[in-house]
């Protein structure tokens, strides 16, 4: 394990990208070595970035491998989906390690990117090697990890509300409907026409409802924990916060099993578990993103109504934290052999 590792963040000036560099900034073992734009190539970070005044004195470059091979052990891809692909492969050649926040590698079988995606992929055999960085179900392959394909933020929402109710067995279920509600910082820094400021404030607007990519990712995992096959819609609205993930995928209980012991279970699921918060009381009983905004936290809880045993699993998360940047730290800490939670100390802000 080395005891500092240079890194570059590349699309530093997007929001994931500004996340990474707000993490990383105090992260007791890396260095931020490159941050790269093209738009503000030699321009410096914090004009971008004010939050990093007085944190970060460095200026944005143009992206070169060439150029940042030596200056750097492992790459932070915080671009598109369809461009990380191209530079994927060279990264590896030269050794380095590469955490890439895209889709681009977050898919095992390379069919589902001419389904999902509307492209072959050029690589399927990195697919094989890439690591779906959500540690809380991939702890183990992540440890010396070359590739980790960061999640999808509605993904994340969705897995980590579904994993235990299906690796619990209290439902017979095969298909599950997600409802996400998702803040507009989901969009990235570049708005659009339904993402400008005025269209976007104050709406409840469903997208995406005729199938969410992230569908392909939330069946990939819970399939696996089923060990059969999984089918997941995720319902995706667009609501007026900036920051914040709501899943909210309701399930039938198989059958009549007390309450205590159907919470025992989901507990048993994510013991130990630095970043999962299990809610349960009585004056904020369900997970709400408004208590995880600005950590790596996800918090998970449900509701049982008994009458027709209906089980609402819910996880809430930061978009740009769990769902995005923080959880990119985590996975890269284990792979780096580092505290899973080095950089990720942060708590939550109140009020928000
Ligand atoms: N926002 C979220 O909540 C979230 C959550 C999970 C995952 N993600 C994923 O993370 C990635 C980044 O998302 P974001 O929200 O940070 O997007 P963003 O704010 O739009 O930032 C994208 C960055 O990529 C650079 N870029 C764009 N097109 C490029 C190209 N063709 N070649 C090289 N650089 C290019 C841009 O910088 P310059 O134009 O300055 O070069 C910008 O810094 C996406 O794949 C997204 O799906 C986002």
């Amino acid at each position: 394990m080395k005891d500092r590792v240079r890194v570059a963040v590349v699309g530093g000036s997007g929001y994931t990208g500004g996340e990474l560099l707000r993490i990383l900034v105090t992260h007791p073992k890396i260095e931020i070595s490159v941050i790269t734009s093209r738009e503000y190539a030699g321009k410096p970070v914090s004009l971008v970035h004010p939050n990093l005044r007085g944190l970060l004195s460095i200026n944005f470059t143009n992206f070169s491998i060439d150029k940042i091979s030596d200056k750097v052990d492992a790459v932070f891809l915080a671009l598109p989906h369809g461009v990380s692909l191209n530079y994927v492969p060279k990264l590896l050649d030269l050794g380095l390690t590469v955490v890439d926040l895209s889709a681009d590698f977050r898919l095992k079988n390379p069919e589902l990117y001419k389904i999902w995606y509307n492209y072959e992929h050029p690589y399927p055999d990195l697919l094989d090697k890439a690591v779906y960085g959500l540690p809380e179900l991939h702890f183990e392959e992540l440890r010396n990890a070359k590739l980790i394909a960061s999640p999808g933020c509605n993904a994340t929402a969705t897995i980590l509300a579904l994993a235990p109710v299906v690796a619990s067995k209290i439902t017979d279920e095969k298909k599950f409907i997600s409802d996400v509600k998702v803040g507009s910082s989901e969009g990235g820094a570049k708005p659009s026409e339904g993402s400008h400021h005025p269209e976007r404030q104050n709406a409840i607007r469903p997208y995406e409802a005729e199938g969410h990519r992230h569908a392909a990712e939330a069946e990939q995992e819970l399939s696996r924990i089923a060990k059969a096959n999984i089918s997941v819609s995720i319902v995706p609205h667009a609501v007026s916060t900036i920051r914040g993930a709501l899943a909210s995928a309701h399930t039938w209980l198989s059958n009549e099993l007390e309450e205590i012991e159907i919470w025992k279970r989901i507990a048993e699921f994510y013991r130990g578990k630095k970043f999962v918060r299990i809610v349960r009381g009585n004056i904020h009983p369900y997970p709400d993103p408004k208590y995880v905004i600005g950590s790596n936290f996800a918090d998970i809880g449900f509701a049982i109504e008994k009458r027709i045993l209906r089980l609402t699993a819910f996880s809430a998360i930061d978009n740009l934290m769990k769902g995005a940047a923080g959880q990119a730290v985590q996975a890269f800490n284990i792979s780096m052999g580092f505290n899973e939670d080095d950089g990720l100390k942060l708590v939550p802000l109140r009020p928000a």
